[in-house]
């Protein structure tokens, strides 16, 4: 008896934790930190964060790695659980607190699921007024490279102030 009335009075305390946190309204997306990931999914691009995606999209990627935009990026089976784990416990979804996580997951449909951050209608709407000489040239490539101009975006950061386009600059609104 004793010890299920400290079982639920834990239960109870986290339940409190939990919803203290999801009531405080996040900026960003919430950083990517887990190791192996950043290590297997942060070599040949920058390790976008889990919470640019609804965890369908992530299960996609991970299903089709040896057909991945254009290369093979397969991993052992092992590996490829415990990213999968990872990716899925930290999907936008679960990220509505992150006001860009539940931004972007609000712009997909729900028989929808992108394999891809840019082909998504909160991205394309929030990159639309960029000049594509500005996205083609060699400093920049693609709309993939986030770190070419969000400064803080390996923070998970990717306020409007922290924009430095290469031969550009600061992003004034237009
Ligand atoms: C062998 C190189 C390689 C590895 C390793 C790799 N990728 Fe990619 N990935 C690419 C290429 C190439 C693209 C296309 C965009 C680009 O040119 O950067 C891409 C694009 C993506 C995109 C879409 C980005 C967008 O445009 O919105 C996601 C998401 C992604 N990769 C996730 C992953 C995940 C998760 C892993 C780890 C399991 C991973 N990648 C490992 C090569 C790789
Ligand atoms: C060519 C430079 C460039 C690249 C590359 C780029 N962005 Fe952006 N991004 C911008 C600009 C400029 C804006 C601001 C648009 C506006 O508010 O008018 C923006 C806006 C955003 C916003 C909304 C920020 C806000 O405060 O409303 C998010 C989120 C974002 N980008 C994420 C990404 C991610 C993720 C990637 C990579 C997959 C990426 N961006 C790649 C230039 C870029």
């Amino acid at each position: 008896m004793k010890k299920l009335v400290i079982a639920s009075l834990l239960i109870a305390g986290s339940l409190l934790a939990e919803s203290g946190s999801s009531f405080e309204n996040r900026k960003g997306v919430a950083p990517a930190t887990d190791s192996l990931y950043l290590k297997e999914c942060g070599s040949c691009h920058f390790a976008y964060q889990p919470g640019l995606l609804p965890s369908r999209s992530w299960v996609k990627t991970m299903e089709k790695l040896n057909d991945h935009f254009g290369t093979d990026a397969s991993l052992e089976p092992e590996e490829n659980k415990k990213i999968l784990k990872y990716l899925v416990d930290n999907s936008a979804e679960k990220f509505t607190n992150y006001k860009r996580s539940k931004k972007i997951n609000d712009s997909i449909g729900k028989n929808e699921t992108p394999a891809a951050i840019t082909k998504t209608g909160y991205f394309i709407k929030e990159h639309k007024g960029i000049k594509p000489k500005l996205i083609e040239q060699k400093e920049v490539k693609s709309l993939s490279n986030c770190m070419a101009c969000h400064t803080k975006a390996d923070k998970g950061s990717y306020s409007e102030r922290e924009i430095n386009i290469p031969n550009y600059g600061k992003w004034e609104d237009e």
